[in-house]
């Protein structure tokens, strides 16, 4: 799908992310006018191209995004915390850093917004991750302006976790291992987001085009490793333990990303098919990488 975008003018906050960096490349491609607001100009080599401009700022803080937002007609968002240790919580950036965006964009006549949540975020309002993007999602709700939130399923940057586990040799599961999901690669969610400008749907699932198992994304690791096939199952008693101990004796900042992935690992989760990128070709390149860097 390519919608017409003429006209359109972007400012996309969360570009030195996974998702975000694929989102500028898509919008450079597609000759779209861009602003993009990073907090660290160090991370911005690769996001410099003829339609972008870029500007340093802390989107947690309100006054740095002032008068930042004329011109623009559509603000991308894929600002959250996933692995920075920065000491903020997720109510500091996940809700309060994009409803900055949000304030700012109604100030200034922004016709639209689109936000990249979580799959099934709904469902999922206990865990300390999902609360404050479900939260934001409430403000967009009650904002007036159009808006899409788009819900995708795990990326293919957190499936390195399993290249990590297999580089060892062993790869831990829960349950059976028979969970299906379909993880996502950053280049055909970016498209999607992009998509997003000129659909009318306010809510987009989205995941990748093979549903798999979990015991079929351990063994495509392990392959791709040149490990044998050695995957160790934890029941879902363990996995249930695991969990009530990080939320009892650690912060929320340390329990999040882990009550996140704990949760999600429980189940099946299958978003509506998307893109042409598969995880076994992902993993091969990784490996690649990590040889030709091991040289
Ligand atoms: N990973 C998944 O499997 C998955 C699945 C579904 C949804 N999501 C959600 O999709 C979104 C994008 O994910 P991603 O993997 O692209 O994340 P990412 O690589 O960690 O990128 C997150 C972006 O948010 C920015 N950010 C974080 N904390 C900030 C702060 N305090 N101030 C300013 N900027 C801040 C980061 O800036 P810096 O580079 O400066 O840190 C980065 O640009 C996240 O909300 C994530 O939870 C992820």
């Amino acid at each position: 799908m390519n919608t017409n975008t003429t006209n359109t003018s972007v400012l996309l906050a969360g570009a030195t992310g996974y998702l975000g960096g694929y989102i500028a490349k898509e919008l450079q491609i597609r000759k779209i006018e861009t602003k993009i607001l990073v907090r660290n100009l160090e991370k911005t080599a690769h996001l410099k191209s003829e339609h972008s401009t870029i500007f340093q700022v802390e989107v947690t803080q309100a006054e740095s995004l002032k008068g930042l937002f004329k011109g623009v007609n559509t603000v991308i968002s894929t600002v959250g915390i996933t692995r920075q240790k920065d000491g903020l919580t997720y109510m500091q950036v996940d809700y309060q850093a994009n409803k900055n965006l949000l304030d700012e964009a109604k100030r200034a006549g922004v016709r639209k917004f689109i936000y990249v949540s979580v799959l099934n975020g709904r469902l999922h309002r206990n865990l300390k991750m999902v609360e404050a993007k479900e939260a934001f999602v409430d403000e967009l709700l009650q904002s007036g302006l159009d808006f899409t939130v788009v819900r995708p399923n795990g990326f293919f940057s957190d499936m390195k976790d399993f290249l990590d586990m297999a580089k060892k040799g062993r790869v831990y599961l829960f349950g059976s291992g028979e969970q299906k999901f379909n993880p996502i690669h950053g280049q055909d969610l970016a498209a999607a987001c992009i998509d997003a400008i000129g659909s009318v749907k306010t809510e987009i699932g989205i995941g990748g085009p093979d549903i798999l198992t979990h015991n079929e994304v351990a063994q495509m690791a392990l392959l791709a490793n040149g490990k044998p096939i050695n995957i160790v199952r934890f029941p879902h008693a363990i996995r249930k333990f695991v969990l009530w101990c990080f939320r009892t004796f650690t912060s929320s900042k340390t329990y999040g990303p882990i009550e996140f992935f704990l949760t999600f690992m429980g189940d099946d989760a299958i978003a509506p098919r998307y893109g042409c990128h598969r995880l076994s070709t992902f993993f091969q390149q990784e490996m690649d990488v990590i040889q030709k860097a091991d040289k």
